[in-house]
């Protein structure tokens, strides 16, 4: 068994908010693997790469070329950093690299990459791991997982009421048809398509509010939870 926690779910299913305070209050790390999937498509627009069937051979470049990972800065917060430097995060949740990002997180040759540097990250100890293939192919060995979902409507409506990743003229109706078909893309990739692992355990939280889920999963954790396994 891994000493990771996963956390898989679709788009906006509130994933990153829940993950982050479980983290918090079990005093382990979070790492957010959509944020590393991200970071390399915004490499690839850096790169001039736009196609929607980027060559397998420019994206094993940019994989050899650059390092994305996560790492302590300074004061001992985890840090997402892209060739050594600390990621800007309103890039990377950019419009433009929402929109481009299922198209770059298919290729085998950023997946291969990600992937293992997503493996070594159990050095740093007892981890909670979320994105969308970490309970079914990063961590299948994980200790706890979770798939987080919700309808598309109210992932529509929570994505929207964030701001930053939408498009200024964006409504619920494009918002909700943006998320869906991300979703399709997500799910029906060859590699590692978003998918719950037989052994996670699904929280719908269409009606459920961030504490209850969070509740929840605290719930779930503290009776199984061995803190002394960190
Ligand atoms: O969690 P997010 O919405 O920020 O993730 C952005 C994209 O990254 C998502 O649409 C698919 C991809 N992704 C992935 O393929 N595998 C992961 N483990 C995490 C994210």
């Amino acid at each position: 068994m891994d000493n990771v926690i996963a956390i898989d779910g679709p788009a906006a299913s509130g994933k990153s908010t829940i993950a982050n305070q479980v983290a918090q209050r079990l005093g382990i790390y979070y790492i957010n693997t959509g944020n590393m999937y991200r970071g390399a498509t915004l490499l690839a627009l850096e790169n001039n790469i736009t196609s929607e069937t980027p060559s397998e051979k420019e994206l094993e470049k940019l994989a050899s070329d650059n390092q994305i990972t996560y790492e302590k800065d300074k004061s001992g917060k985890l840090v997402l950093t892209i060739n050594g430097k600390e990621a800007d995060l309103d890039k990377i949740r950019s419009p433009e690299v929402t929109l481009y990002v299922s198209v770059i997180s298919k290729s085998n040759a950023i997946r291969n990459w990600l992937v293992r540097e997503q493996r070594k990250m159990t050095s740093l100890g007892y981890i909670l791991m979320e994105g969308r293939d970490i309970g079914t192919n990063v961590f299948p060995n994980a200790r706890y997982k979770f798939f987080l979902t919700a309808s598309p409507e109210i992932r529509a409506i929570r994505r929207l009421s964030q701001g930053g990743e939408t498009p200024k003229n964006a409504t619920v109706a494009s918002v909700a048809r943006d998320i869906a078909l991300r979703d399709e893309l997500d799910s029906k990739r060859a590699i590692a398509p978003l998918r719950k692992a037989d052994d996670a355990i699904l929280l719908d939280s269409s009606h459920l509010s961030i504490d209850e889920v969070l509740n929840k999963i605290m719930t779930l954790l503290r009776e199984n939870y061995d803190l002394t396994k960190k």
